[in-house]
């Protein structure tokens, strides 16, 4: 049986304006009525699993809690990070409640805000993948790059192993050069940030490589206050734990890497543009969503939350309408609309 890790607690600034510190972008609806958190957890139906570990900060209790209620997953236990400290110590709260009472599951760890539109697929790659977390290795889920994205971890695909391949190594976020001569290889694949490990494995492998924090995830597990469906870790311990993601603590360092093709139609929403390559389009290459009109536009994508938003004679843009906040960007800068989040806070 796996225990599906739902982490939640990233910012998700390249969706502003949409996307904010109150709701960011995991708790919001972009290709479905259902939110991407939502989505995440639907879509383990139909697997032998028992009920999630939802991770998230602690100021969004209430949305997780509610957004579970909605799609009748209550009975998950939400960890609540009083700080962010990053996805490996994330990972190591949640395989610390879950070897909690002896047991020792395997995780499938997942990030809430991916699309994936195979599901049937995804569902055969993760059965693929329990003989290889069961012999004891880390395994990640591989996708075939389409282009040099230095946002993503790369895997260098070794020999094979069982249904999946040895990882020969792992390079999270590579420069641009580096992430050319990869794809160029064609010897890598993307890492999609979704894992299947045995709880117990992964905290090993945190012994090794990042005793510090390990040793201030399981201070901050030892001191936990429970309240409803919440579990509290301890602020005062967990804010001395260093801040690191998985990628970088743990998959560059182990020899225990293990990597399943995945075939999924797998995306992550990362940002607008990224939005805009996984919806539907009129011939014109339009995705509009709310009120909106449009006179010789192509290729832009556009939002009107609150007013009529009507464009003319304008192509690759992203427009984005709020209450309160309007973003106009070239679709090929999406990524940069985190300088202006960045800004806002500089601001506060
Ligand atoms: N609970 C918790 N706490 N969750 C977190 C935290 C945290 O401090 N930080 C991030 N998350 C959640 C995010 O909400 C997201 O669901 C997931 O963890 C991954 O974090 P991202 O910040 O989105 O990572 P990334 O996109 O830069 O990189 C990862 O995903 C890529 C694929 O989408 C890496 O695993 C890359 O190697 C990978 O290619
Ligand atoms: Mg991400």
């Amino acid at each position: 049986m796996l225990t599906p890790v739902i982490m939640a607690g990233g910012t998700g600034s390249r969706l502003w304006p949409l996307s904010r510190q109150l709701r960011p972008k995991q708790f919001l609806s972009f290709t479905d009525e259902a939110t991407m958190l939502q989505q995440t957890l639907s879509r383990l139906q139909g697997l032998n699993q028992q009920s999630p570990i939802v991770i998230c900060n602690e100021e969004h209790r209430f949305l997780v809690a509610e957004q579970l209620r909605q799609i009748g997953g209550e009975g998950g236990r939400i960890l609540l990070e009083p700080m962010g400290r990053n996805t490996a110590p994330a990972i190591a709260l949640a395989a610390i409640a879950a070897t909690q009472q002896g047991k020792d599951p395997l995780l499938l760890v997942l990030a809430a805000d991916h699309l994936i539109q195979d599901v049937e697929r995804f569902h055969a790659c993760i059965e693929q993948a329990i003989p290889l977390a069961e012999q004891g290795h880390l395994v990640t889920f591989g996708v075939v790059p389409t282009h040099a994205e230095t946002g993503y971890g790369y895997i260098h695909q070794g020999a094979e192993l069982g249904q999946g391949f040895k990882v020969k190594c792992f390079v999270e976020k590579p420069d641009a050069d580096t992430a050319a001569t990869y794809l160029a290889s064609g010897e890598y694949l993307w890492n999609s940030g979704m894992f299947l490990f045995r709880a117990s494995r992964y905290l090993e492998e945190l012994e090794q490589h990042q005793p510090a924090m390990l040793e201030a995830c399981r201070a901050a597990m030892g001191d936990t206050a429970d309240d409803l469906d919440f579990t509290r870790v301890c602020a005062q311990a967990f804010a001395k734990c260093p801040d690191d993601s998985i990628d970088y603590a743990v998959m560059e360092k182990t020899d225990k890497a293990a990597v399943v093709p995945l075939d999924a139609r797998w995306s992550d929403i990362g940002s607008w543009s990224s939005l805009w390559d996984v919806s539907d389009k009129c011939d014109a290459g339009n995705s509009c969503h709310g009120d909106v009109l449009h006179e010789e536009t192509r290729n832009t994508l556009v939002r009107a939350d609150s007013r009529l938003v009507a464009t003319v004679g304008i192509d690759d843009l992203v427009i984005i309408e709020t209450k309160d906040a309007v973003l106009v960007a070239h679709k090929d800068k999406a990524q940069d609309v985190k300088k202006i989040v960045q800004r806002l806070k500089e601001q506060q």
